[in-house]
């Protein structure tokens, strides 16, 4: 089934609880590929009822970002959630979702500004704003998310946390192409170079998680090979090289505990993003 208005989705999940129903959401923003379906496939093995909402949000975009040119291969997402045995499409318009009287939005501070906060302004507002509006429409018991919006799985768990949200967040591993290049709506942006080049992100990561492993603590040390790797390659732009911490998302100079190493890198216009989460051993006292 497939529903566009809030009162529609709101029955319709209604009847699905009334007979003891337990809810998943998957909130995606369409053109789904592997990654959206791991998060699907989660979704049906540990409830009833999966709803998937596709909406291109646009509060989550820019002024100078691909708002108008995302991809909206509609009919392709309806087959593929199907065959995924999804029960809900939420498929609703922005005036829906943003009546022109529209003037609420949840800020999660300090982990908004930082990482891809920093690059692009009011990002995580649009997110944060969306998913709760997603969460109030449909009230799942729990929602999936995928790690490589690392920043945004921490932004919402905080944002539940904080606002007494009644979900429980399943944020599930990043599905990869075989050479390594997370999966991404905006790899279709990519020329044939492009695309190429792209397998630096993947292997810069690997690369900076050999160096801990083998017992480099120093971040300055990490960023900066990595750094180098990526200006070494063809048409990749840094945006950033990071490693903090993943609870407030701060630089760490001597890496130790939880730790999130992440990084952007545009090709042309396309920005992509991937991350490897660690938990670092604190090094050997001298
Ligand atoms: O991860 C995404 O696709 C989007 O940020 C989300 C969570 C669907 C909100 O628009």
């Amino acid at each position: 089934m497939i529903t566009t208005t809030v009162e529609a989705t709101r029955q319709a999940v209604a009847a699905a609880r009334a007979i003891g129903k337990r809810v998943g959401l998957v909130p995606t923003m369409g053109a789904l590929h592997a990654g959206h379906l791991s998060l699907i496939q989660a979704a049906r093995s540990e409830n009833d009822f999966v709803v998937v909402s596709i909406f291109v949000n646009p509060t989550q975009f820019g002024p100078k970002e691909d708002l108008s040119r995302y991809p909206r291969p509609f009919e392709r997402d309806v087959e593929l959630c199907e065959r995924e045995r999804a029960d809900l499409i939420f498929h609703p318009t922005p005036e829906i979702m943003y009546p022109l009287s529209f003037t609420t939005y949840v800020e999660v501070h300090e982990l908004q500004k930082v990482l891809c906060g920093a690059s692009r302004p009011g990002h995580f507002r649009g997110v944060a704003t969306v998913v709760l509006k997603l969460f109030n429409v449909i009230e799942p018991d729990v929602a999936y998310f995928g790690q490589k919006d690392a920043q945004q799985a921490r932004v919402l768990s905080q944002m539940v946390r904080d606002l007494d949200v009644p979900v429980a967040l399943r944020i599930c591993p990043i599905v990869r192409e075989p050479d390594g290049l997370a999966l991404s709506s905006r790899n279709v942006y990519l020329n044939p170079a492009e695309r190429a080049g792209a397998t630096v992100l993947y292997q810069s990561l690997m690369r900076m998680r050999q160096r801990i492993d083998a017992g480099e603590r120093s971040a300055d040390v990490l960023i900066a090979e990595a750094r180098q790797r990526i200006d070494a390659t063809p048409g990749a732009r840094v945006d950033y090289v990071a490693i903090v911490d993943y609870d407030r998302l701060q630089p760490m100079p001597r890496l130790k505990g939880k730790v999130l190493v992440a990084l952007a890198v545009y090709f042309g216009t396309t920005r992509l993003i991937d991350n490897v989460l660690m938990d670092v051993p604190a090094e050997p006292e001298a």
